[in-house]
């Protein structure tokens, strides 16, 4: 399965991007997520517990949908395919990462934001890009620009995307899921607070769903 494929049959659009420190934060962080309605997750490779985490709740949770995100190498790419990771994402893309991603099934989500690199992307095959970062990157306007000459190129925007201007990314028809790491804050991983995880990402889709409604404030 290819990235755009997975992406658009997530039942939710919204990616928590999870910077990982404790083990044992792993599968309580992403049931809390997934009881609130979250269907993927990027963990972060920032950390130096972040496959083992990935292998932890793809271990506790199998059906769960657990990416890799700043996966910046192809060394780092296949330890994310060895953590079990079901996607990759970068927030670049070079020679060496299309070409370790081409050796594994997994699907991969490079990183482009300006036409030479959304082409340099497309001449690999690929048709669903990480747009990053995206609100320093024109936001929701360089998106919609960027839909003239690459109609047929889905993007996730990462990077600045918070609960007041998710809905201005979804709203655009070449966006497909919209990632951040607003879903996961700190101190609220930190503290252990898994109650109000699960609550914030249940508020989060029922404002995504309120908005596919027509009801978005
Ligand atoms: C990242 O890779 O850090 C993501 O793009 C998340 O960005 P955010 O913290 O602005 O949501």
């Amino acid at each position: 399965m290819d990235a755009s494929a997975l992406l658009s049959r997530l039942a939710c659009p919204l990616i928590p991007v999870v910077v990982i420190d404790r083990l044992d934060d792993a599968v309580p962080l992403a049931e809390a997520l997934l009881q609130g309605g979250i269907s993927a997750l990027e963990i972060t490779l920032r950390t130096p517990v972040a496959c083992e985490a990935i292998s932890a709740m793809k271990s506790a949770l199998p059906d769960a949908v657990i990416g890799a995100g700043t996966v910046s190498s192809g060394e780092a790419y296949g330890a994310a395919v060895q953590a079990g990771a079901d996607f990759v994402v970068s927030p670049g893309a070079t020679d060496q990462l299309f070409k370790t991603a081409a050796a594994h099934a997994v699907p991969f989500l490079p990183g482009a934001v300006t036409g030479s690199e959304v082409l340099r992307a497309m001449e690999f095959g690929y048709a669903a890009l990480k747009f990053f970062p995206a609100e320093a990157a024109g936001g929701p306007q360089a998106l919609q620009a960027l839909s003239g000459p690459f109609p047929d190129i889905n993007f996730m925007p990462t990077g600045g995307v918070t609960p007041h201007n998710v809905a201005a990314y979804l709203q655009l028809n070449n966006v497909c899921a919209v990632g951040g790491s607003w879903l996961t804050p700190r101190d609220l991983l930190i503290d252990q607070q898994w109650e109000a995880v699960f609550q914030l990402a249940a508020d989060s889709v029922t404002q995504v769903t309120q908005m596919s409604r027509g009801e978005w404030q």
